[in-house]
């Protein structure tokens, strides 16, 4: 695939030890593929207030989130991407504050997902340690949204402010960037685990059922009436026929489960 698009995501508050590294697998893309054209988004800059947990968005759509014009501008430069970069550090063994927030606006999309053809990498850095347990956090949530995979590349800094990233840093850092990299132009997609057919064929399940508290989750889904995950994206026969047993069992499920809303 030539004119691959890449959008960066800064996740965390400033261009620190993390952002150094993320400039890093950048600059290694670019030297793989002079055609790719990247973009940047800092969430820092776009100034988007805490999610108010409204609910808004799972019960009446996304576009109805009061901060969606904050929103929908970085959700529509996925959308036009064919690969993300999150550059999150590690703040408390997790996700920066401003990268959460970004989340939960988003968290909508475990209800909805629709990244099936999107591919990312996820970088941080630690001073010491659960950098490993940031990117999986993130990567775990991305699954979720649908992308197709994630890679991560989490790094132990042992620095405040001063990273100077050791030659096994950036040998790590290239070689996860060009896996990365090689996959995006395969253009090829991958058979979803398990733990993505089942919240896919279960939310599939329970909009199947009349409702007394209809969501737009009702309208998301009747799109995918009898298949077992998004089209275009390979199922081995195995995997068809574990979300047709999910589904299953979510109609069953569904006779008993009500979510309910003060109309
Ligand atoms: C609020 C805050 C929380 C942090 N939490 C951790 C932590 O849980 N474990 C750790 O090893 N380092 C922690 N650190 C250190 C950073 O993860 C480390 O310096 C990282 O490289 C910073 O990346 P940045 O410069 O891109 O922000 C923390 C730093 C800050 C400011």
């Amino acid at each position: 695939m030539k004119g691959i698009k890449i959008l960066i995501v800064n996740g965390g508050p400033h261009k620190g030890n993390t952002w150094l590294l993320t400039e890093k697998a950048r600059d290694c893309l670019a030297g793989l593929d002079k055609s790719i054209a990247f973009t940047e988004v800092h969430l820092s800059d776009i100034s988007l207030p805490f999610c108010t947990g409204c609910s808004s968005c799972f019960r009446k759509g996304h576009t109805t989130c009061p901060h969606n014009e904050t929103i929908q501008p970085v959700m529509d430069m996925i959308e036009q991407s064919d690969g993300v970069i999150f550059s999150v550090p590690c703040f408390q063994g997790h996700l920066p504050g401003i990268l959460k927030n970004f989340t939960d606006h988003m968290a909508f999309m475990l209800h909805r997902p629709r990244y099936f053809t999107k591919k990312a990498l996820v970088i941080s850095t630690t001073a010491g340690v659960s950098a490993g347990g940031t990117t999986k956090a993130l990567a775990s949530t991305l699954a979720g949204w649908g992308f197709n995979r994630c890679y991560q590349l989490p790094i132990a800094s042992y620095s405040w402010n001063a990273y100077r990233p050791a030659e096994k840093d950036l040998g790590k850092t290239y070689k996860i960037t060009e896996r990365f990299y090689r996959d995006l132009s395969s253009g090829k997609l991958h058979v979803p685990g398990t733990g993505v057919l089942i919240p896919f064929n279960l939310f599939r399940a329970l909009t199947s059922v009349e409702t007394e508290y209809p969501t737009e989750d009702n309208n998301f889904w009747p799109r995918y009436q009898g298949q077992s995950y998004a089209p275009g994206v390979p199922l081995t026969p195995g995997k068809k026929l574990l979300g047709r047993l999910i589904y299953g069992a979510g109609r069953m499920a569904a006779k008993n489960i009500s979510v309910t809303y003060r109309k």
